[in-house]
């Protein structure tokens, strides 16, 4: 039988994803914020991993993700860097860390790729980002765009609402995506936008689109791991393709172990470790021993 080794996949780039879209083949990314999930999504073989300021909602329980910090960014980073070695890592630039200065853009941005372990930064925001991206793509860090529902403006859109959809709106959409595209953005995310109109954004630009709430015409799509796997309670969005329940599994495994520990059913005899009779024999006269030295102490 031939014992040929399996060959290590090898470290996905922006350049691959590039490739991708002009083969037509789909791309698949997926949100991360910790090491294990970061572990399992490499392994499943996913293109890309983006470690979303989704998180300030479901892993953070805020109702926004304006809170988020770029401290908070970093730790979840790192913790994703050191689990896939071959998904091409994005790090979210969070509310306030892009907006204020350019230079402090470029100082966020790096910080995500120097003490994050990210391949390339996110950021939110269409024609009036382009210079700030711009920027941060001369410094050589590789930007991906966001354009359509941008979370970081909910309070200037009046909540997380569909995008785009006049005429007017959808016009000023296809503008935003090339000056992005100008800007040196390598990838764009559509968010929640009629299909049509991110079908037609993915054919103007060069750059991949990845999709999200924006329909099957985009060249890859992501999505938030905690929608996908049900762990998230509180809504879910009417575009997610929920493929399993963890919430609901998390609640019986609980359940069970509360049960067992109250029944005293855990832990059983194999799951406690074993000390001989000579040694626990030893033990006790030791225990005696000292008992009789202190007793004399105090008696002198
Ligand atoms: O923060 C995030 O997870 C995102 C995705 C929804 C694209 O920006």
């Amino acid at each position: 039988m031939s014992t040929t080794p399996t060959q290590p996949r090898k470290k996905i780039t922006t350049h691959h994803l590039r490739q991708k879209k002009e083969r037509g083949e789909p791309i698949a990314m997926l949100t991360a914020y910790d090491y294990p999930t970061a572990l399992a999504l490499d392994s499943a073989g996913v293109d890309a991993i983006l470690v979303g300021d989704s998180l300030g909602m479901v892993v953070l329980g805020y109702d926004t993700t304006l809170p988020v910090t770029m401290d908070d960014m970093l730790h979840h980073a790192k913790a994703v860097a050191r689990g896939a070695r071959t998904a091409h890592l994005v790090g979210d630039l969070p509310f306030m860390s892009y907006q204020v200065s350019t230079a402090e853009a470029v100082r966020n941005a790096g910080r995500m790729l120097q003490e994050g372990g990210m391949d390339a930064v996110k950021l939110e925001g269409g024609r009036h980002v382009a210079g700030t991206i711009e920027a941060i793509v001369t410094a050589g860090i590789p930007v991906m765009g966001h354009i359509g529902l941008t979370p970081q403006s909910v309070h200037q859109l009046g909540g997380f609402k569909t995008q785009g959809r006049s005429a007017d709106a959808a016009r000023q959409l296809v503008t935003d995506a090339h000056l992005l595209e100008e800007a040196g953005c390598y990838a764009l995310v559509l968010e929640a936008i009629p299909d049509r109109l991110a079908e037609l954004i993915s054919h103007r630009l060069s750059i991949p689109t990845i999709g999200i709430g924006a329909g099957s015409g985009c060249d890859g799509q992501v999505l938030v791991t905690h929608d996908l796997l049900g762990l998230f309670d509180r809504f879910t969005p009417r575009f997610v393709k929920q493929y399993a329940n963890l919430h609901e599994a998390m609640g019986k495994a609980f359940t069970a172990y509360i049960q067992d520990v109250k029944q005293q059913q855990f832990p059983a005899p194999e799951h406690a470790t074993e000390m001989s009779d000579e040694a626990y024999r030893a033990l006790l006269a030791g225990l005696e021993a000292d008992a009789q030295q202190a007793a004399a102490r105090l008696a002198q």
